[in-house]
């Protein structure tokens, strides 16, 4: 059941070739205790939805198990709403899919984001005015030193701008086995972010459905986001920073410009794609690696970069971008 000494490059968008001691995929609760059961007692454990947030920068000396849990199941319907649950081993696109087709709103800014279901409460997936926190109902994981499942509901996940209780107190004690969203039978659109109207624009379109938001979503990120298929990368490789408004201020005295939005308790959001072109870093190629052309906050592998190679880059991004603006990047990906 276990296979030994295998490579993981099909298992991240990054493309990094790098080995796992020991990797298995579970498709069951019970498929997933019993390969815990074999894990050795000190032995480090991955586990990996579909390996699209994350930079390997060394051979993993562990065991990897791959979360293949699938099944959608509508667990309650009324006039207005539905909860539906799916599999933590879903491709996160295809229930977005699932739910579209079905009539069920609330999903549809968040198309085309890569990976599995199970992995979208871990860093709260974002996108085009949306959260997914914002549609969540619970999610239902394994504890692993009880061996136990825990409901969490919404308050639990302490969800945050790409954050959760599962990147930071709870880090590598649970698996995400099942999640449910509270979705709407009659759609509410939200096309607040300004990139969503131009292109509903674009497509000719002046009442739109929640299918004509999924596309014009797609659209966008096709025209500025990398392929994995094609060009090794893990989206968005820093956090937009969440800064002072003093600090805002100074960066204005020389850059009048600077994009910046309101964010939590009074402070303000930069864009940190801005701050990296502005560094002169849009399109820099070291090595095998480098910053994707058409959108600075994606770091691609243009084939054979190992993760330290990609993981040093960033860091000379975060120290030029620190002397510039001072302003401190932090990465969005997990490094391991
Ligand atoms: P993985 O990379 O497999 O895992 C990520 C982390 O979660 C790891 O620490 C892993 O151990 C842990 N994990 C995974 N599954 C489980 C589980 N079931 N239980 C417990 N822990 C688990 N993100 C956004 O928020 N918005 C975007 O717009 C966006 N765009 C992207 C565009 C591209 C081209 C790419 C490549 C990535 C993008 N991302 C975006 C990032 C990524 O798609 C999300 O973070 C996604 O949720 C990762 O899912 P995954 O299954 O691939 O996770
Ligand atoms: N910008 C530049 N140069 C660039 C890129 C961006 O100047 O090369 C500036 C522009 O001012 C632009 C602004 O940044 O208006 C925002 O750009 P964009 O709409 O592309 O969004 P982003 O802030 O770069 C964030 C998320 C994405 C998400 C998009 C859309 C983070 C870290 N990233 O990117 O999420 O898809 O918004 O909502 O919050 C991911 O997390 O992996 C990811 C791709």
């Amino acid at each position: 059941m276990f296979r030994e000494n295998i490579s993981l490059k099909p298992f991240n968008t990054f493309g990094i070739d790098v080995n796992a001691n020991r990797f298995a995929t579970f498709s069951s609760v019970d498929e997933l205790t019993s390969l815990l059961r074999r894990k050795e007692e000190n032995e480090p454990l991955l586990i990996l939805g579909g390996g699209s947030n994350v930079l390997l920068t060394k051979s993993f000396d562990g065991l990897v198990l791959k979360n293949e849990i699938k099944g959608f199941e509508l667990i309650s319907e009324n006039e207005n709403e539905v909860i539906i649950e799916s599999g933590a081993g879903e491709v996160w696109h295809q229930f977005v899919l699932n739910c579209l087709e079905n009539g069920y709103a609330g999903l549809e800014n968040l198309s085309l984001i890569p990976g599995s279901v199970g992995a979208s409460p871990m860093q709260n997936i974002g996108a085009y005015g949306v959260e997914i926190k914002d549609v969540f109902e619970y999610l239902d994981a394994f504890e692993i030193s009880t061996r136990e499942m825990k409901r969490f509901k919404k308050d639990d996940c302490q969800f945050g701008y790409r954050e959760s209780v599962f990147k930071n107190i709870y880090k590598d004690q649970f698996v995400i086995c099942r999640v449910a969203f509270r979705l709407s039978k009659n759609a509410k659109i939200n096309t607040s972010y300004g990139a969503i109207e131009s292109e509903l624009q674009k497509m000719g379109i002046s009442s739109p459905t929640i299918h004509d938001v999924s596309n014009a979503v797609i659209a966008i990120r096709q025209s500025k986001l990398p392929d994995p298929a094609v060009l090794g990368n893990a989206g968005s490789f820093f956090k937009n920073p969440v800064i002072d408004e003093s600090l805002v201020e100074k960066i204005k005295l020389t850059y009048p410009e600077v994009p910046n939005y309101p964010a939590e308790s009074g402070k303000r959001k930069l864009a940190a794609g801005w701050l990296i072109e502005t560094a002169g870093w849009k399109g820099k190629i070291v090595e095998t690696c480098g910053v994707h052309k058409l959108q600075a906050l994606v770091l691609v592998n243009y084939g054979g970069s190992t993760g330290k190679q990609v993981y040093n880059l960033s860091s000379q991004i975060i120290q030029d971008v620190e002397a510039k603006f001072g302003v401190k990047l932090e990465r969005e990906v997990n490094i391991l």
